[in-house]
């Protein structure tokens, strides 16, 4: 399905019926690498994943790209599909993108998971890096940023042993367009550290990570769980950074008795309450 949102075209699928859990993909990767989890929840769930500006099949302009620009093209869906609260899942860059629609719209969440992401920003020499990826896009094209990622985001495990995904990883990153896959860099890169809002999380939280993962280490990725008020965490085994494809079972069930025991629960209205408060102290 597509939706014209703030002047682009935004790709996404919608599937399933219930509470909807909103999922947000990594870099450079498309709405694709949720298909595990479309198949695995939505009889349970309502299912959305979004193409970010710049990614799969939505349209890839020459510029706007920041992580307020992608919160607020998810806002517009959301507004379109008649959301106004929901579950949000975000690998990676899309866990940077959750830090900022969160800071922007608190009142839309009713859970976070947060998986294979950080909260810092990035360090000076990371702003090289991504100045230089974008150097290469431009001049050597999506397959050869797609030869320097493929060991990035998968984990050895997966590396020896799952030829599939190699392939399949390779396919998403090279039917990106130069603008999206620059357009994300950029936006990466200008990221602020969230490391302070994670105290502030006023939602029921989840955090995941692959045991292999290499980008976002686990080490690093259960010290910022341990910031967040009454986190979840979760170390899937023989995954790296994309957890939910290398292990889509356990990463379905992490976040089946994650929603299961939050949604309905005391503690989820709790959050709610300390939420609303929150958000009505702001004058929001
Ligand atoms: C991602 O998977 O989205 C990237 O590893 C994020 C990053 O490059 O910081």
């Amino acid at each position: 399905m597509k939706a014209q949102i703030n002047g682009i075209n935004l790709a996404f699928s919608d599937e399933g019926q219930g509470q909807p859990i909103v999922f947000l993909h990594a870099f450079p990767l498309n709405r694709s690498m949720w298909n595990p989890q479309i198949e695995g929840l939505k009889s349970q769930f309502r299912i959305i994943t979004i193409d970010l500006r710049g990614h799969g099949e939505s349209e890839a302009p020459m510029w706007r790209y920041s992580l307020g620009q992608f919160a607020e093209d998810i806002k517009g869906l959301l507004e379109h599909l008649g959301i106004s609260k929901a579950a949000f899942v975000g690998l990676s860059m899309g866990g940077y993108i959750l830090f900022t629609l969160y800071r922007k719209y608190p009142s839309l969440f009713n859970a976070l998971v947060l998986a294979n992401t950080r909260a810092t920003a990035d360090t000076p020499e990371a702003k090289v890096t991504r100045f230089s990826m974008a150097q290469i896009a431009y001049k050597r094209g999506s397959s050869t940023i797609a030869d320097l990622m493929l060991p990035k985001l998968l984990g050895q495990t997966s590396l020896d042993h799952r030829q599939d995904l190699v392939k399949q990883l390779r396919q998403m990153i090279t039917a990106n367009q130069i603008s999206g896959i620059v357009g994300d860099l950029m936006a990466m890169e200008e990221r602020p550290d969230s490391t302070p809002l994670l105290r502030n999380l006023k939602v029921p939280t989840l955090v995941i990570v692959g045991d292999e993962d290499l980008a976002s280490p686990p080490e690093e990725v259960q010290g910022m769980a341990e910031l967040i008020p009454g986190a979840s965490f979760t170390i899937i085994p023989k995954a790296g950074h994309v957890s939910n494809l290398e292990q889509p079972e356990l990463f379905n069930q992490s976040i089946k008795e994650f929603l299961g025991n939050k949604i309905n629960n005391k503690e989820f209205n709790h959050f709610q309450d300390l939420s609303n408060q929150w958000w009505n102290a702001e004058g929001k």
